[in-house]
């Protein structure tokens, strides 16, 4: 039965609700691997062996935000905050194209107060200015209309913002009341508006999720036609209310990136670093469900672990260097190999 309804999601490219739920209350091990062989199949279609790599710049870990998964939430008083100064993170880029990056993806807390858009768009029109053949892409969180104009006319191409959930009983389970359901998916509507390439995303496992809850993320993400889609497991933080929640199915995550490919064929689908962090060969068994993008972290070494948004988070003890040889070493076991270009969606 899974089979057949994965057969139709490859040639339709949508599924109904029911259908939806179905394929997530009775898939097996052989459905999953099903999946991954067309999805595989599909990506070959238009990537080929090629896997595009963004560098991340954790430019700071300071939030007004208090999301209860997340390990660098306000209440955290255990978190040593950072910030990087404009320099710091235009020579974090630049050590970056020295190995090959070609799009740079600056991401913090909501830390508008020291970062405001008017700061922002400077810095992306210095990165653009010293490296004009880069795409920068930003994920700094919910932010108002104008000010994303402010950033996209500056030059900034990509923005990533995870929806988290398109159910919003469970968008108010995960986040403070302060924060709202509509405000996040106001915002992904705007950045698509502005011209961004723009991703969305979930925690597969988040606490609460059920597969109806994500069966609505399904229909979200095809109707929304996102660019990228960031997904991977929940992983709990020591430090955050959702402690002692069971982490994310490791296995479901690969099946997600599966569906997420024959859904949308085209869109730029990261073998995420919680996935990495689930299991040592996560991005490699990303890549083989579906995957096509690998983003490695380019921060300063001394922050690394400071950016700990759940326990265990991989390449904190690694330089920039060393993460580029390692993934490039992945990829090559498996058959693919590292692509140097902006790779836009096209
Ligand atoms: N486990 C997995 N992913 C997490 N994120 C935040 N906290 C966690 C966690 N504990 C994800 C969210 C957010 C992105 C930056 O990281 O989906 O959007
Ligand atoms: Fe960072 Fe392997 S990718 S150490």
């Amino acid at each position: 039965m899974v089979k057949k309804l994965i057969d139709k999601l490859e040639a339709d490219t949508r599924l109904s609700k029911e259908e939806w739920v179905c394929v997530f209350d009775d898939y097996s091990d052989d459905d999953r691997a099903y999946a991954a062989e067309k999805a595989r199949a599909v990506a070959h279609k238009y990537f080929g062996n090629k896997i595009y790599i963004r560098g991340i710049v954790e430019f700071s870990n300071v939030c007004k935000n208090d999301c209860y998964y997340c390990g660098i939430r306000c209440s955290n008083s255990n978190a040593q905050r950072y910030r990087l100064d404009d320099d710091d993170i235009l020579l974090c880029c630049d050590e970056g194209y020295e190995y090959g990056f070609r799009t740079f993806v600056l991401q913090s807390g909501e830390d508008y107060s020291a970062y405001p858009a008017s700061r922002m768009a400077e810095l992306v029109k210095r990165i653009k200015s010293a490296h004009p053949d880069c795409a920068v892409t930003l994920s700094l969180g919910e932010m108002e209309y104008e000010d994303l104009k402010l950033m996209r006319q500056a030059g900034a191409d990509r923005y990533l913002l995870r929806h988290e959930t398109a159910t919003k009983e469970h968008y108010e389970k995960l986040h403070p009341a302060k924060m709202s359901f509509e405000h996040r998916m106001e915002c992904l509507e705007n950045l698509k508006a502005l011209g961004y390439q723009t991703g969305a995303g979930m925690m597969i496992g988040a606490p609460f999720q059920t597969n109806e809850y994500l069966a609505n993320d399904m229909l979200f993400l095809r109707e929304f036609e996102p660019h990228m889609i960031g997904t991977g497991p929940f992983l709990p933080h020591k430090d955050t209310p959702f402690k002692d929640m069971p982490k994310g199915s490791y296995e479901l995550t690969l099946f997600v990136l599966s569906l997420c490919r024959l859904m949308l064929p085209r869109v730029l689908l990261p073998a995420t670093t919680a996935l990495g962090t689930i299991s040592p060969q996560g991005r490699e068994q990303g890549v083989l469900s579906g995957a096509n993008v690998i983003m490695p972290n380019l921060s300063p070494a001394q922050v690394r672990k400071k950016y700990m948004l759940y326990d265990g988070k991989i390449c904190t003890e690694d330089s920039s260097d060393e993460c580029r040889h390692c993934l490039t070493a992945r990829m090559k076991r498996i058959g693919y190999e590292i692509e140097v270009s902006r790779g836009d969606y096209k």
